[in-house]
């Protein structure tokens, strides 16, 4: 059903044999995507890509006497070429007849990439301080250069981090509300000179987040806040959210990064910032032969931001573009009449709080001001956002406070107020959002037949009583509110994360108290390197605590871990560390309590298996992709888990699944990479092949032991110790069968069969195989995963898994899953590599 897999040995694979035989001798001299120690490149010669995508090599810039080093799409003819990286934008070596053809881009002794001018002067360098003898150059087909370790493959230094003008794929943003850093692209100052302009583009530091473009510090234009899935004030762009824009909360305090995402991966796109500030998403596939422009922004005059003014709304299909909102004049009347809006415009009637009270009629006093609804808005910018307000608790708090002018109540935001001018206010036709615009009780009134009137009635004084006990029940609310706050927070945000220091610390005495002195009957298991109690803490909260075993000899290391990392990572998809206990050498993490302990008791249990429905098993598989991608994007603190299988995986009591044990994890920072040890750490059955060859280990292998546990978890069977069919050592080599004879819907297990979505299960087998496969480049990211399991893209076509059949490795495996398994289910820990 839907599910075609790639025959293993067709005939169309033997001319590709013959061809990579045949040109083995020359391959020298063909141009590769790598640069190793040994080797430069020079003017005239390129590396490519291995998909053939992107070319790296010295440019010149037509009409211009400077040369570059850049990276442009191999595809799109010369004429079109967007030249999507330059390496020294800022130091252009100069065209002589005599030095350029001797500059040269090499990989200098200490490791870093370096470009030489004629005269053997380093223009430009990588510059990272990891000194490595085994650095090799890399042009992805990402369009990423990467320096890297040859031995261990770590990355040292990658261009992506070093954004120009353009913006690729996969490629992310960052900033940091609170260190006050922004990452930018930056125009070139004209279309034939790559050095800095005077634009830049990036996220902005407001709570939640903007992209903006500035014009030097001035900005130009702005997308409007993120609600989660789209920035608000784009609504032109169709089916924006679909666009592939995600921002993503980092684990450190107050980063956030944007990144692009495109699903299909045969076409060419890419966005840049044009020397004139407009921001150009390109698009180009195989019918069309350059690249087109398939948005840009600002798009019209009403895009450039704050053009009417303060006050002054634009609209885009009137003329003149520019009007003041309701209740507002022009501040200089000839300014405006003369198109200089810039000005903006004043209240015409001032509110009853702004007013001199004590002098006016008690008639008056009675008329409190009230709100305007207006519709289909871009929501003006410097709104303050009030996250723990509802939609009643938002208007009162604005009503309550003189400096606010203006709240909007948005789906996916909650509360925003606006306490200062109106800027950037753009009045669409469909779409946007509702303003609240606050009004003097006169200016309401003076439009009478207009149904959209919308007054807050109150006299002044019922109006204070109200308040008061508006007050007290938000006091009451905020202290519920704390509790549920958890469950509030959307996919990928964080709470901020703690330091280990303040990670509460809990005495030893509290804890045996907790566990009865670690009492046989409280013991939940054993994890990989020590028991699990069950406890009650004094306050009556119930906690799971690891015991780490002084018996094992590899685990202190492991803790270390675990307590930094988990202190850190907070999602809702992962198991909350409460707090730890470092006491008379005895060392205890205290974790949430999770009633319904871990998916494998329920999956791999013939009775219980039935209360995981199919509903259940594809919220679990978003859950725990959401996760792990969390995990993974975390870029200054890249997570790998290393471990991921189903007894990690914690269920609480709404069956929402949280990733434990972290204990495997290693940051994956660039300091670290160079001590990368060869041991292998994880459970059979969940390794990728590369990890358990070589001991190396990335994301992806992550998304090798994610693809076991979805295929697990639409079969309810072991991958390791499968016994279903003689002929096959696991579950993989399985699925494939069935998979190649157009069975996969065999592989369902029984018990959800009633309930599963045909659709959903085999988009599930399908994501399954396409995780396991035993090339790294051919699995996807755990973004793409996210995408594909929540959308209907199409999915590429999976080849044959490793480790199904016939593979030295498999023999291995099998002998160790007799001695293992049958002993008990825990970890492997510390098999060497290598
Ligand atoms: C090349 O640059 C010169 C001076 O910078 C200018 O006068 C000339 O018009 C340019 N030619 C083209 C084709 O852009
Ligand atoms: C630059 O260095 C290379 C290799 O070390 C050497 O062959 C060449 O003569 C040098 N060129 C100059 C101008 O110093
Ligand atoms: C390299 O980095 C160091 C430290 O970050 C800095 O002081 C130095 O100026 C950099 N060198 C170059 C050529 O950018
Ligand atoms: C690189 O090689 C030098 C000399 O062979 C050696 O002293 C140094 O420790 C090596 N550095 C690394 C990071 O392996
Ligand atoms: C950008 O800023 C410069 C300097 O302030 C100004 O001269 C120029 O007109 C601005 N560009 C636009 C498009 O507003
Ligand atoms: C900026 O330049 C592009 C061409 O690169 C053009 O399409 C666009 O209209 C220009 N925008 C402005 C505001 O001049
Ligand atoms: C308000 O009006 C009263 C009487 O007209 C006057 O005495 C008082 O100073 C005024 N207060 C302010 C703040 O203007
Ligand atoms: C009104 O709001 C402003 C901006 O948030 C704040 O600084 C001020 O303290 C508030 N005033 C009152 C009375 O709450």
């Amino acid at each position: 059903m839907g599910i075609q897999c790639r025959i293993p040995f067709s005939f169309l694979s033997f001319p590709f044999l013959l061809f990579v035989l045949f040109t083995i001798p020359s391959l020298h001299c063909t141009p590769t995507d790598t640069l190793t120690q040994s080797q430069s490149i020079s003017v005239g010669q390129t590396l490519i890509s291995s998909g053939q995508i992107f070319e790296l090599g010295f440019f010149i810039p037509s009409n211009s006497s400077k040369q570059y080093v850049g990276i442009w799409h191999k595809n799109i003819q010369i004429q079109d070429r967007k030249v999507v990286w330059v390496a020294n934008r800022e130091n252009p070596l100069t065209v002589r007849a005599t030095d350029s053809a001797s500059s040269s881009l090499t990989i200098g002794k200490d490791g870093n990439l370096r470009l030489l001018d004629g005269m053997n002067t380093t223009v430009w360098l990588t510059n990272v301080s990891v000194h490595s003898n085994n650095s090799i150059a890399v042009l992805s087909d990402r369009g990423d250069l990467t320096v890297k370790d040859s031995v261990s493959g770590l990355i040292l230094w990658e261009s992506f981090n070093y954004p120009c003008d353009t913006v690729l794929p996969e490629m992310m943003l960052k900033m940091n509300t609170k260190t006050g850093e922004q990452h930018f692209m930056s125009s070139w100052l004209t279309e034939d000179d790559p050095s800095p302009g005077e634009y830049v583009c990036g996220l902005s530091l407001d709570t939640p987040t903007q992209v903006f473009i500035w014009n030097g510090s001035k900005p130009y234009w702005r997308s409007g806040p993120w609600d989660g899935s789209k920035f608000i004030g784009v609504v032109d762009i169709e089916n924006a959210n679909s666009d592939g824009f995600y921002i993503i909360h980092g684990n450190q305090p107050g980063s956030v990064y944007l990144i692009w995402h495109v699903y299909t991966t045969s076409y060419i796109h890419f966005m840049f910032l044009a020397p004139n500030g407009t921001l150009k998403r390109m698009f180009m596939d195989e019918q069309v032969k350059n690249p087109y422009v398939y948005w840009m922004y600002p798009a019209n005059r009403c895009d450039i931001y704050g053009v009417c003014g303060p006050f002054g709304v634009c609209n885009k299909n009137t003329s003149p573009n520019c009007e003041c909102l309701k209740g507002f004049v022009p501040n200089s009347i000839e300014d405006w009449k003369k198109g200089n809006w810039a000005g903006g415009c004043v209240r015409k009637t001032d509110l009853l709080c702004q007013k001199n009270t004590s002098s006016l009629a008690s008639s008056v006093k009675a008329q409190n001001d009230g709100f305007w609804k207006l519709r289909s808005m871009k929501l003006p910018d410097h709104y303050e956002y009030l996250y723990t307000k509802d939609s009643s608790g938002c208007q009162q708090w604005c009503l309550s406070n003189c400096s606010c002018v203006a709240y909007a109540y948005v789906t996916g935001i909650d509360c925003m107020v606006w306490t200062g001018g109106l800027m950037d206010v753009q009045q669409f036709s469909l779409a946007g959002n509702d303003l609240y615009l606050r009004l003097s009780y006169s200016e309401l009134g003076t439009d009478k037949k207009n149904d959209e009137k919308f007054i807050i009635g109150f006299t002044t004084i019922s109006g204070v009583v109200l308040l008061g006990a508006f007050m007290y029940g938000l006091h009451r609310w905020r202290a519920n509110q704390r509790v549920n706050k958890e469950n509030r927070r959307k996919d990928f945000e964080m709470a901020d994360s703690m330091d280990t220091s303040e990670l509460p610390i809990i005495g030893f005495d509290k804890i045996l108290a907790a566990t009865d002195n670690f009492s046989i009957t409280n013991k939940l298991g054993e994890g990989g390197f020590g028991p699990v109690y069950k406890g009650k803490l004094e306050d009556g909260q119930l906690v799971a605590v690891k015991r780490l075993s002084r018996h094992s000899g590899q685990g202190v290391e492991e803790f270390k871990n675990e307590i930094i990392l988990i202190s850190k990572l907070q999602h809702r998809n992962l198991v909350r560390l409460l707090g730890c206990c470092i006491e008379r050498e005895e060392k205890l993490l205290v974790y949430e309590y999770m009633t319904n302990k871990s998916l494998d008791t329920f999956l791999f249990d013939a009775t219980k298996k039935a209360k995981l429905d199919w509903a259940k098993r594809f919220h679990i598989i978003q859950g725990i992709a959401s996760g792990l991608l969390y995990l993974h994007r975390d870029s200054c603190l890249r997570v790998i888990h290393r471990d991921l299988k189903a007894s990690n995986i914690l269920l609480d009591d709404d069956m929402n699944p949280k990733i434990s044990d972290f204990g495997l994890a290693r940051t994956f920072q660039v300091t670290q990479e160079l001590a990368n040890t060869h041991r292998v750490v994880g459970t059979f059955g969940y390794m990728s092949p590369e990890y358990v060859m070589g001991g190396l280990f990335s994301e992806k292998s992550d998304v090798y032991s994610f693809g076991v546990l979805l295929l697990e978890m639409v079969s309810g069977m072991r991958n390791t110790c499968f016994h279903c069919c003689e002929k096959y050592v696991n579950l993989l080599g399985y699925v494939w069968k069935l998979c190649n004879e157009s069975r996969a819907s065999d592989l369902v297990d029984e018990v959800v069969i009633d309930s599963c979505s045909w659709s959903e299960v085999m988009r599930c087998i399908h994501i399954g195989l396409l995780c396991v496969q035993g090339h790294v480049a051919d699995r996807p990211t755990m973004s793409v995963v996210v995408l594909m399991l929540s959308s209907e893209i199409d999915l590429p076509h999976p080849k044959q898994p490793t480790f199904t059949s016939q593979s030295l490795s498999d023999v291995d495996l099998r002998s160790q899953c007799n001695r293992i398994y049958s002993i008990n289910k825990a970890s492997l820990s510390s098999i060497e590599g290598r």
